[in-house]
């Protein structure tokens, strides 16, 4: 089938390319010049594992293409999916203008039926607004066309996307008639394989749904920072807790992590849009309110313990930091916890030394040059000269700590772990000060501690 796209940034590209590689004959539309002719050379301007080779493959292929002419895109697809950006406007809400723009391109250009599929995160009623804007440009020249407009959510983690389009655990459908869905229907039949993933409604509840997907999954985490803060407070481990409660199936496992703060480029921005559709109805989402409070609050978490430490002694110090990206495997660092610390930090007149596999580049571009961060090619480059450690991201070459060198390369052995990623008894028996989310600081223990706790074992043979 023929298929256009609209917006060839994360969610529309992986969309375009993934359509394509099961056969059909994708073109994507960007309005950015320099990132069309990068694409047509097969070169991604993402970080996404496993996309570059996918974009070369269906190139090469000749069932993906890329322009930036709006009139061919919209002459070539039966389906023309809106992947384009909806960025928070000042009061927190989704900016429409790209979405309505690419409306009227459609309602300008159409010669033939067109099923115009909305892939964006949009408020609920945004649909209708897409029908009414092609209506009234159909009108400005006086043609009468058949069309549809359905919303089909996107449920893409970064970092997994191709996997996750792939392989859906579920396909949303949001339409006005059955017609529109059976042919949605067949298009997604390549990812709908083993069992029925397509779950077929009218178009509000598709668009809420996607909003409430992202705000459950921010409510479980900020419940389990809330959580986790508690249990500093009272002595308790949050990472028992965890697997306390996670043994229910009705809680799971998945998304109970305790950390410095969820970021990224979906959950900061669709809880505030969702708080703002709720303020548009005249709804109080208190629940959300706190969900997004609870947030900001904890990606204050490592700043607050680096200054408790430090006695408030800041200025002049120097911090390694490991990890800028809001999460591993990718280089996005929107809204990321990382950027939070380094910022209070530089407030504080601290250096930063950050360390990321892959986000160098993107803090490079964000922060520019600047006097008190310094980007290193190593985690072991970081530690050099600096008071202490900082981890906001858990990237897998963190996760075996080099007790030793972090001991002898820092100025004071202290860790500040915003991941949870290591055992705070075995850190403090290394001679590490070791402060993390949700867990008691355990006393640094030397040798001689330890070995008169062995001996305090129990001799079990006398029981
Ligand atoms: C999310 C949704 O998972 C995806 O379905 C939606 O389409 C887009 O938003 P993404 O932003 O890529 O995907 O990242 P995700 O893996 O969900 O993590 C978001 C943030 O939550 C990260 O900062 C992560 O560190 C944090 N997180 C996640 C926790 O703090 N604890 C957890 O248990 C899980």
């Amino acid at each position: 089938m023929k298929v256009t796209v609209f917006g060839s940034g994360y969610v529309g590209l992986v969309t375009g390319t993934c359509l394509a590689e099961v056969g059909n004959e994708v073109l994507c539309i960007d309005i950015d010049e320099q990132k069309i002719a990068m694409l047509k050379q097969g070169e991604v301007p993402i970080h996404e594992p496993g996309l570059d080779a996918l974009v070369q493959k269906n190139i090469a292929g000749k069932r993906l293409g890329f322009s930036t002419d709006i009139a061919q895109g919209i002459a070539h697809g039966l389906f023309q999916f809106i992947a384009v950006g909806t960025p928070p406007d000042e009061d927190g809400s989704a900016d429409l203008q790209y979405v309505l723009a690419v409306a009227r391109s459609i309602g300008k250009n159409m010669k033939d039926y067109r099923i115009v599929v909305n892939k964006s995160t949009v408020p609920v009623g945004t649909a209708d607004k897409v029908k009414d804007t092609i209506y009234e440009t159909l009108g400005e020249r006086g043609v009468n066309l058949e069309f549809d407009v359905v919303s089909n959510p996107e449920f893409l983690k970064e970092g997994a996307a191709i996997e996750d389009f792939m392989k859906p655990d579920r396909i949303i459908v949001g339409a006005d008639n059955p017609r529109t869905t059976e042919l949605l229907r067949i298009l997604y039949a390549p990812f709908n394989r083993s069992h029925d993933r397509l779950v077929a409604m009218d178009i509000r509840s598709a668009e809420l749904t996607k909003y409430a997907a992202n705000a459950m999954l921010a409510t479980k985490i900020s419940f389990m920072n809330e959580m986790a803060n508690l249990a500093e407070k009272l002595g308790a481990d949050i990472e028992q807790v965890r697997l306390g409660i996670g043994a229910d199936p009705r809680i799971g496992y998945h998304f109970i992590y305790p950390g410095c703060g969820y970021g990224g480029s979906c959950f900061p921005k669709d809880v505030k849009a969702l708080e703002r559709i709720a303020w548009e109805v005249d709804y109080n989402a208190d629940l959300l309110n706190a969900v997004e409070r609870v947030n900001n609050q904890q990606k204050q978490t490592l700043f607050n313990k680096i200054q408790g430490h430090f006695k408030g002694q800041l200025a002049g110090r120097t911090i390694a930091l490991w990890g800028l990206a809001f999460k591993p495997n990718t280089d996005d660092m929107r809204e990321a916890p990382s950027r939070t610390l380094m910022e209070a930090l530089w407030k504080s007149g601290v250096r930063v030394q950050a360390y990321d596999p892959i986000a160098s580049k993107e803090a490079q571009r964000i922060y520019g040059s600047r006097q008190d961060l310094t980007l290193c090619e190593t985690p072991e480059a970081a530690l050099e000269g600096a008071d202490a450690l900082a981890i906001t991201t858990e990237w897998n070459v963190f996760r075996s700590l080099d007790f030793e060198g972090v001991k002898t390369t820092l100025k004071t052995p202290v860790v500040f772990d915003g991941r949870n990623l290591y055992d705070p008894g075995l850190v403090a028996s290394q001679g590490i000060v070791y402060y993390s989310i949700g867990r008691p600081t355990v006393a640094v223990r030397t040798p001689a501690d330890l070995s008169a706790d062995h001996s305090r074992l129990p001799d079990i043979s006398s029981l």
